[in-house]
């Protein structure tokens, strides 16, 4: 196993406990000599290295096993840090920057020439984010250095929300996670390409597609662009899959029967107050039940598909998302799980 090092801060308005600004220190040092340390942010967990190392950064790739094809997020601890990171600083940039830094939104804009093309996959942009987590501020701070951080997973799996998901994927691949229990968020942060005009939302996520607008003044685009897969491999195809199938139900208790029917281990994802699957319990079925608005399901999400896995069921029954802007951040991630079964 990693070294595991807590990193606990009650009160993100004060100064850090002693233990939490030495573990932090720890994981600084190591990160200065070209280490991999699992970070907690607001949205998951992330596996960090100096960005502007390329030794360092390929140490991610090979840790994750993700291929080299698929471009990272830089972490900085502000815009001025960023604007380093870019040969355009656009507009949108700026105002989303200034609107929603720190917090879960990744801004991709044209790259300076100090990032290294290990980072943005041989691409002209560069995806930067200032996360709002005390711990991930405070490492940055310190550093001094902007850091690489993708999530804290084996590549195609579900992204870790505790320290104990990445210490289970990853292992001894990294030289030592920070502990700051689970992240606020829960799902990955909202990614928005502002390198070209109009700007375009590329991952839906904590932030919304209506936010975002209201910033800019002025609608987005959404989607991949056509050339998706230069731009934002890991935005296409299968992705955030745990290990059994998923698949999304609009009557999950039905679905569940029939599951268990035909013999197999069944996990149900519901909204439902009531989790009685008509027809009795059975020691096959593992019920996890989620809040019924999109930010109390999106933080539970993750640790349920991980729970899920862990306890060794063959199929999982999500009820289905309502439609919406609301609820699109999590539709997105479930119907990417789901599409991974199939194929
Ligand atoms: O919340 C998050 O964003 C977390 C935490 C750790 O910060 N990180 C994260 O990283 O989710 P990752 O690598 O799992 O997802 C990054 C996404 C991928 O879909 C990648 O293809 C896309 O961002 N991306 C990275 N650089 C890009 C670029 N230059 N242009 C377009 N998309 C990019
Ligand atoms: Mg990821």
């Amino acid at each position: 196993m990693p070294d595991l090092l807590k990193a606990d801060w009650p009160d993100p308005d004060a100064a850090p406990p002693a233990a939490t600004e030495e573990a932090i220190r720890r994981a600084a040092g190591l990160l200065a000599r070209g280490g991999l340390v699992a970070i907690p942010t607001e949205t998951v967990y992330g596996l960090a290295a100096l960005a502007l190392e390329p030794a360092a950064v390929r140490r991610i790739f090979e840790a994750k096993g993700r291929p080299a094809r698929n471009p990272l997020i830089v972490h900085v601890p502000g815009i001025d840090a960023a604007r380093g990171l870019a040969s355009e600083w656009t507009p949108a940039a700026e105002r989303l920057a200034r609107r929603f830094w720190p917090g879960p939104l990744t801004i991709v804009v044209r790259k300076a020439a100090i990032v290294p093309d290990v980072v943005t996959a041989g691409g002209d942009t560069v995806a930067i984010r200032c996360p709002s987590h005390p711990v991930a501020r405070r490492l940055l701070e310190l550093l001094g250095r902007p850091i690489a951080a993708p999530s804290a997973n084996l590549s195609l799996g579900v992204s870790p929300t505790t320290a104990a998901h990445v210490a289970t994927s990853l292992g001894d691949r990294v030289d030592l996670i920070l502990d700051a229990g689970p992240c606020e968020r829960g799902i990955e942060s909202t990614v928005v390409d502002c390198s070209a005009a109009p700007a375009r939302l590329l991952r839906p996520g904590p932030v919304d597609r209506a936010a975002i607008e209201a910033a800019l003044c002025e609608t987005v685009a959404a989607g991949p662009p056509d050339d998706a897969v230069l731009r934002s491999p890991g935005l296409l195809g299968r992705h955030y899959a745990p290990e059994a199938r998923l698949e999304l139900a609009s009557d999950g208790a039905t679905r569940c029967r029939s599951l268990l029917a035909d013999g197999l281990r069944v996990g149900w994802i519901t909204r439902r107050p009531e989790t009685d699957v008509a027809g009795g319990s059975s020691d096959r079925l593992v019920v996890v039940r989620l809040p019924d608005e999109p930010r109390g399901f999106a933080r539970g999400l993750y640790a349920a598909l991980h729970e899920l896995d862990a306890r060794g069921v063959e199929a999982i029954v999500v009820d289905a998302p309502p439609g919406g802007e609301p609820w699109r951040a999590v539709r997105d991630r479930l119907e990417r799980a789901a599409s991974a079964a199939s194929s």
